[in-house]
């Protein structure tokens, strides 16, 4: 079997490698001269998300570059809302903006178009065959949905937000209300999943990028919940497939995740102590935990993060990656310092 050869997938299934596998979240983006300048011939983000040829490009990007594990399709996780027909645009500088969903008339007119998400199904097609033809034979290829809570805050709120008073407010105060909010992306998250992993994906990635926003009750009912969900329909379908849950910012809540949603692998954002991401390793595969700050910093600052990871987590099954996204103004030199340092480790 060819995925035998696939390092990143042995480590999902809790097999541990003296040189783990690498990759990073945002690893195509704006940091990489040709990302911007296919952005600019593109004319805009979203004009790339839905060209399959212009995505797998920037997918195939960094693994040039860099020779990463693996690959994370180009896309975005607001492409769900889109596909539920709220409008969507990204300004340039300036991040998403859709139509603010607020009460339950603008839920009913939801309405899931599939077709709105086909040409990324095309991109994964695309990429398994362009991956092959570049001789990427033991890079994995990984999908991804925004989870239903980090969703429903951009749906609501309009965009990004600092306090998601609006969202946060739903989900307390009307938990009838925002479930069925909840429960149509989570149902539409399943199917997207579903599809991209039919079309190619190797593994999937689950971003609750602001699951650290809720309180405890609000995080078992809008986090876990939806997660279990997502996995329930998942598992049906795909047994095999790995699934890394990413709630980021869950703190000692991450335990509670890493227990009751169903994950294959847990990533870890930053903010996580060593020891506390020591204790869930021993329960499943992690995944992160590097500040994108130090790989922003480079030199002793990015060597002694790495460090940091390798000695605490580097003994079990590891996948070394960032704690949250690269940041736009990372030195494309730096992740070449951070793979040597990861893959010139010795404890
Ligand atoms: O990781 C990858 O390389 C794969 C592609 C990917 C993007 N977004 C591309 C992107 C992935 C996995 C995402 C996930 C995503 N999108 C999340 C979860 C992870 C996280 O960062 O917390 C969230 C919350 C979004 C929503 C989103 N998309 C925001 C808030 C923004 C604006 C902020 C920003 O960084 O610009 C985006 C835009 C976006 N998504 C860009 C990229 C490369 C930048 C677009 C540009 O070129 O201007």
């Amino acid at each position: 079997m060819s995925d035998q050869n696939k390092k990143f997938l042995r480590v999902l299934t809790g097999k541990s490698e003296t040189i783990p596998p690498v990759w990073l979240m945002r690893q195509a983006g704006r940091y990489l001269p040709e990302y911007r300048e296919l952005r600019a011939r593109a004319g805009g983000f979203l004009n790339m998300v839905y060209n399959p040829d212009h995505a797998c490009e920037i997918t195939m990007q960094p693994l040039r570059r860099f020779g990463f594990d693996a690959a994370i399709l180009f896309s975005d996780i607001l492409v769900v809302p889109h596909a539920l027909g709220q409008s969507l645009t990204f300004e340039a500088g300036e991040g998403p903006r859709l139509d603010p969903l607020r009460t339950r008339d603008d839920l009913d007119r939801l309405a899931f178009d599939p077709g709105v998400l086909a040409p990324i199904y095309e991109t994964i097609r695309l990429l398994r065959a362009q991956m092959a033809r570049e001789g990427f034979f033991d890079t994995a290829l990984i999908g991804f949905a925004g989870a239903p809570w980090t969703v429903a805050t951009y749906m609501v709120e309009g965009g990004g937000s600092k306090d998601m008073i609006h969202v946060k407010s739903w989900a307390y105060g009307d938990p009838a209300g925002f479930a069925l909010l909840i429960d149509k992306i989570v149902q539409v998250t399943a199917e997207y999943l579903c599809s991209q992993i039919g079309a190619g994906a190797e593994a999937v990635q689950i971003f609750d990028s602001w699951a650290g926003a809720l309180d405890e009750q609000g995080y078992e009912r809008w986090v876990i919940e939806p997660a279990k969900a997502i996995l329930a329909i998942l598992r049906r379908k795909y047994p095999a497939v790995p699934v890394i849950g990413f709630p980021r910012g869950s703190g000692s809540l991450y335990r509670s995740y890493a227990a009751k949603a169903g994950v294959s692998a847990l990533g870890l954002d930053q903010h996580l102590p060593a020891s506390d991401a020591a204790v869930l390793q021993k329960t499943m595969p992690v995944q992160g935990n590097l500040d994108p700050a130090r790989l922003l910093a480079g030199g002793r600052a990015l060597d002694e993060g790495v460090d940091a990871v390798m000695r605490t987590l580097g003994g079990g099954p590891l996948v070394f990656n960032l704690g949250h996204g690269v940041i736009k103004e990372t030195p494309p030199a730096h992740v070449e310092q951070l793979l040597l340092r990861v893959r010139n480790f010795s404890a």
